[in-house]
């Protein structure tokens, strides 16, 4: 919650005490300078036992109540016939007042599915944007991409309040173009992951659904980042002041032909779901469950994980538990804002976006310039960001590099995890290394994968920038670590 101080300054005030905690390790420079080339320059090939602060993701990372851990103990083992489906079940129709439900083990077990099921070779998937994993199992089946998020969407820095909001016009014209029969499905994703954890508005969710049932089009939510984005709802969007949070999301329920979930992220637990109220869809679905998950009252999640998402989506119907990291991401923006530091605006969900595109614009795009920042971030404060830019895309058919529309540098704030100290430290880092920008230069691939290369490509850098960037973080911090 912010509150005011004093001083007048504002501070995002926990509202939540930590009861249990795990001890963390800042490793001196050159040590992590060595996990850095150990990791091939790539922060997910890090181990988590040398990074100080692990802001790769809020996936999976959020912390849990102890309502949640209490009701892990609760769980009913069972293949087939668990009571803790039938909870899980209750609960998800109690939050979205939907009558169908298939567990799958994450995110993009749903995705697989969906995609598995709906894209037929050549079609279109319409999106406001797309998801790395998204994207990856559109393209696997057949089908193609086309975004249309409102051009301020892709600006770095704009005043839209819902930067996630589609293009309406757009919409009409791609279906006018595409033809209805060439288009699998719109999907509209929450919190806009990739452009910097962008909310869309209940209004533009509204009409662009409307339009896209009137021509007969399937329609599909992403609810992953959905606590982030009905947060914005209720603080930017006017009409929805006084809505609680439980109205938003039954309207959202009701909204859309197909939602589905990661509970890595929703629910602040581990897993994944799909839901529906159109008993057609969830037959057509139903069959790759088992298939790929598991059994349909488990779905690959642990029974101890489904007990804690059902406390955990309920939860995530409570203000102060889905403000916490849109408030410590506006705080940990303005730091970075108050050292002149390029970051995306408005302030999003998930973290803080650092524009990499300008920190690092002495770099050529091809160098990867956001994969350049992160590690550098990691060499200068044992921060692990994740690289949302070039490196996060696939090469065009051809083998020419697809350069990102944006190169950002994720600093990820999972759910009631950091202190505000620990947000001050990272900033404090990212200042220093901006004072010191030259001193980063590019990275190259020494082993790049063809698909989702991000995750376990290895690069190299283009010279021993890593080393004078060490060399550089001893002499102005002395013995500090
Ligand atoms: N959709 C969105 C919007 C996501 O952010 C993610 C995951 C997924 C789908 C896939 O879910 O990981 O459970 O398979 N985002 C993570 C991230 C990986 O770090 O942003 P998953």
């Amino acid at each position: 919650m912010p509150v005011q101080f004093r001083s007048g300054e504002c501070i995002p005030l926990e509202m939540h005490k930590a009861r249990m905690v795990q001890r963390l390790n800042l490793l001196p420079v050159e040590e992590r300078l060595i996990a850095s080339q150990e990791a091939g320059n790539n922060t997910f090939l890090l181990k988590n036992r040398d990074v100080f602060l692990d802001m790769l993701s809020d996936s999976g990372v959020n912390a849990m109540s102890q309502a949640q851990f209490a009701a892990m103990l609760n769980a009913d083992d069972s293949y087939a016939g668990s009571e803790t489906f039938y909870r899980l079940e209750e609960a998800i129709r109690e939050v979205f007042g939907t009558r169908f439900f298939l567990p799958a083990h994450q995110g993009r077990a749903c995705e697989n599915i969906i995609s598995q099921t709906f894209i037929k070779p050549g079609q279109t998937a319409l999106m406001n944007y797309h998801f790395t994993t998204t994207k990856a199992h559109i393209m696997r089946n057949g089908g193609k991409v086309v975004e249309i998020v409102r051009k301020e969407g892709l600006e770095v820095n704009s005043t839209l309040p819902f930067k996630g909001d589609l293009d309406i016009q757009r919409l009409r014209d791609e279906i006018k173009k595409t033809g209805v029969e060439n288009i699998a499905f719109l999907r509209i994703e929450a919190g806009t992951n990739l452009i910097g954890g962008q909310p869309v508005s209940v209004a533009n969710m509204r009409e662009a659904v409307k339009i896209a049932q009137e021509a007969g089009i399937l329609t599909v939510f992403d609810a992953s980042l959905l606590s982030d984005n009905l947060y914005f709802i209720k603080i930017r969007e006017k009409d929805f002041a006084d809505k609680p949070l439980g109205e938003i999301t039954l309207e959202l329920g009701n909204l859309f032909d197909i939602i589905y979930f990661s509970a890595r992220k929703l629910g602040c637990a581990r897993g994944g779901g799909i839901i529906t109220n159109r008993e057609d869809l969830y037959n057509a679905m139903i069959s790759l469950v088992p298939l790929y998950e598991g059994f349909l009252t488990y779905g690959g999640m642990s029974v101890r994980e489904m007990e804690a998402l059902a406390v955990g989506l309920r939860e995530s119907l409570d203000f102060h538990v889905i403000e916490q990291t849109p408030i410590f991401v506006d705080a940990f923006s303005r730091e970075l804002m108050a050292a002149k530091i390029p970051v995306v605006t408005p302030a999003g969900g998930l973290g803080c976006h650092v524009n990499a595109m300008e920190f690092c614009g002495h770099l050529r795009q091809e160098e990867y310039r956001a994969g350049a920042l992160a590690t550098a971030a990691y060499i200068a404060g044992g921060v692990r960001g994740m690289e949302r830019g070039t490196l996060s895309e696939e090469r065009n058919a051809d083998g020419s590099e697809h350069f990102a529309e944006m190169e950002l540098l994720r600093l990820a704030v999972p759910k009631r995890v950091f202190t505000l100290s620990q947000i001050k430290y990272a900033a404090d880092r990212l200042t220093w290394l901006y004072e010191k920008r030259h001193l980063i230069g590019g990275l190259k691939f020494v082993f790049e994968p063809k698909v989702l290369r991000f995750f376990f490509g290895r690069l190299e850098p283009l010279s021993d920038w890593p080393q004078n960037l060490a060399r550089e973080f001893r002499k102005d911090f002395g013995e500090s670590l």
